[in-house]
């Protein structure tokens, strides 16, 4: 059987996220920063454990690492080749972390991470989308369950428009993106090339986008507090809650 082009176990349908995508989403930088912000915010200077779901070579977990030199970090994905990536990207930090190979579209992911929890911090960076909207809510409960008291869980996200407009916002500053690291190579594409690979992607039908504030209610029924977008662009939103205090 042939390998699915679009799925994260194939190390070129990764090579390909890794060197084209990853770099070219808008407002990286401002959301992480969010991100770092918010976990100052809850847990003070200092964490103990903080989870990575879904982390890819481990962008999110590095800036936590740097931000926060006591705390340990758990990394989950089902991809070996990012789990390699992590690895190799996170060397200098390896004695305080844990790669764990797991899917979290399964619940069985909670038994290899509870050993670590509670956790401080949760963070995930466009994975979660891949997921059904059942399995989505699913999955928040069981992430709060996973948290302290107080702990803080921040999804860096790919969400659902609600117009073509929005939707078509961000396909244009991924292009202009793509094509910007294109202009640097020889030979290079013309933008309407890239823009054609951009629309024909093999991992767009991966996508399950859902919209941000029914994701928001998803955890306030659950139960987080302080549930909020902290930033949002597009379709691209920083969101989340706090586990309340015991
Ligand atoms: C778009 S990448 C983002 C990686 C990283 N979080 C970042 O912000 O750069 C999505 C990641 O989620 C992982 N992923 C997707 N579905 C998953 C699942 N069901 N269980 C574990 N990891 C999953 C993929 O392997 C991939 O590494």
């Amino acid at each position: 059987m042939s390998e699915d082009p679009s799925s994260w176990q194939n190390p070129d349908f990764v090579a390909k996220f890794l060197e084209n995508v990853r770099g070219a989403i808008p407002l990286t930088i401002e959301q992480i920063e969010v991100m770092l912000q918010l976990i100052t915010v809850a847990r003070g200077e200092r964490i103990g454990t903080f989870l990575d779901l879904g982390c890819g070579e481990g962008v999110l977990a590095d800036a936590i690492l740097a931000e926060h030199p006591e705390a340990h970090g758990v990394l989950v994905d089902f991809s070996e080749p990012m789990l390699e990536g992590a690895r190799q990207h996170l060397k200098a930090h390896s004695h305080r972390l844990e790669f764990l190979e797991a899917d979290f579209a399964q619940p069985a992911w909670v038994r290899r991470v509870a050993p670590h929890a509670p956790l401080d911090v949760v963070v995930s960076g466009f994975a979660i989308h891949h997921l059904p909207d059942a399995r989505k809510q699913a999955l928040y409960r069981e992430i709060f369950d996973l948290l302290t008291p107080e702990g803080i869980f921040i999804n860096i996200e790919h969400v659902a428009s609600a117009i073509r407009w929005t939707e078509s916002k961000l396909d244009d500053y991924m292009i202009d993106a793509i094509f910007g690291k294109e202009l640097k190579s020889s030979p290079r594409k013309s933008r309407a090339a890239v823009a054609r690979d951009y629309y024909a992607r093999a991992d767009q039908d991966a996508n399950i986008l859902a919209p941000l504030e029914v994701q928001c209610d998803w955890l306030r029924d659950i139960g987080f507090e302080n549930v909020d977008c902290f930033l949002k662009m597009a379709e691209l939103a920083v969101f989340g809650g706090q586990r309340p205090a015991e």
